[in-house]
């Protein structure tokens, strides 16, 4: 039987994970059992879920993914301690000054890291911190702490890590930006000049297989993969796929299907020609779940089940890079 897992374990690579979303549908129980090793908490771990008002934490959510981690004996790509997005109005319009938010990130990162050490195997520490040309992300973070909120975030997440979590940054468009990607380099050397410690890089690879109105197409070549997780990677840290899609205009043709699927192959091959590319996860399962249609207008078919839960040719196309 096909496992993308059992192709993985087979290069040597440490995992292969989805992003996960619990619900009423058996199949993807099936899917994951046949073919992920690995999960990312698709929203649960968020700062909105987990506290939605100050220093009252709700893990009822996050607390059934760290279960179904342990059941199925699946590791978790924790996601995400320090972000602008999905984060209350408490934190980003609470006019905090610079050492009470310090105080607040500090308080979250001790109480969600401590209720999952025992879970997490790679933590976002800090997701989207950068403008596509390079520089820093206008969000409540820079403004009230400056560019030092970075290295403070991952010194605190080195110092509640109670248990083995590898420590990432997290981010899009590095897949082929230059700029950025050169921004994300900046970010590990600046942990670092701090004397903190951060232990990978995760490229979430939210990219179209041809032009759509919100992404320019196709999507890189795999010289332009490469080059970009070396751009990390060579800087000593771990670097990973974590957020894969590959989307087009709606609704595709067999041969969109066929790019797609070229596009996933190339991914997949890419990663596995950097020996520091631990892994890949893709943002979700099936089609009929995947963020990209509410939040891209008629774009979608991003993902490797179509949604009647049927294996695309992406799926095959995927499965063979790895
Ligand atoms: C998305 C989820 O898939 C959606 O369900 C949610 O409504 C919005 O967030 N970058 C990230 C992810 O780091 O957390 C985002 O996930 C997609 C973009």
């Amino acid at each position: 039987r096909d496992s993308l897992y059992k192709s993985m374990k087979k290069s040597g690579r440490s995992f292969i994970g989805t992003a996960l979303t619990l619900r009423d549908e058996p199949r993807e129980d099936e899917i994951v059992d046949a073919n992920f090793n690995a999960f990312t908490p698709e929203n649960s771990m968020k700062w909105e879920s987990t506290e939605p008002s100050q220093n009252n934490f709700t893990f009822d959510d996050a607390d059934r993914y760290a279960a179904y981690a342990k059941k199925n004996h699946l590791q978790v790509h924790c996601h995400t301690l320090v972000w602008h997005s999905q984060l209350p109005a408490w934190v980003s319009e609470g006019g905090f000054d610079n050492k009470t938010l310090i105080g607040v990130m500090e308080n979250h990162i001790k109480k969600v890291m401590t209720r999952y050490a025992s879970v997490c195997t790679r933590w976002d520490v800090l997701n989207e911190a950068l403008n596509e040309n390079g520089t820093y992300r206008d969000t409540v973070w820079l403004r009230t702490i400056g560019e030092a909120y970075i290295p403070i975030a991952f010194r605190l997440a080195k110092k509640y890590n109670r248990g083995h979590a590898k420590l990432y940054y997290n981010d899009y468009n590095l897949e082929y930006n230059e700029e950025k990607t050169a921004g994300a380099a900046r970010i590990v050397k600046l942990i670092k000049s701090y004397g903190g410690c951060i232990d990978g890089v995760g490229y979430q690879a939210h990219l179209a297989s041809e032009s759509t109105p919100t992404a320019p197409g196709p999507a890189p070549d795999q010289a332009t993969l490469e080059a970009a997780l070396h751009a990390t990677a060579d800087l000593g840290v771990d670097v990973a796929y974590t957020e894969i899609d590959v989307r087009m205009n709606t609704p595709p043709s067999a041969e969109q299907l066929q790019v797609q699927s070229d596009t996933y192959n190339r991914i997949a091959k890419s990663c596995l020609a950097v020996r520091k590319c631990v892994g890949m996860t893709v943002w979700g399962i099936s089609d009929k779940y995947s963020w990209i249609p509410g939040v891209f207008e008629g774009e979608g078919a991003a993902l490797l089940w179509n949604e009647d839960y049927e294996k695309k040719p992406a799926y095959y196309g995927f499965l063979k890079g790895i």
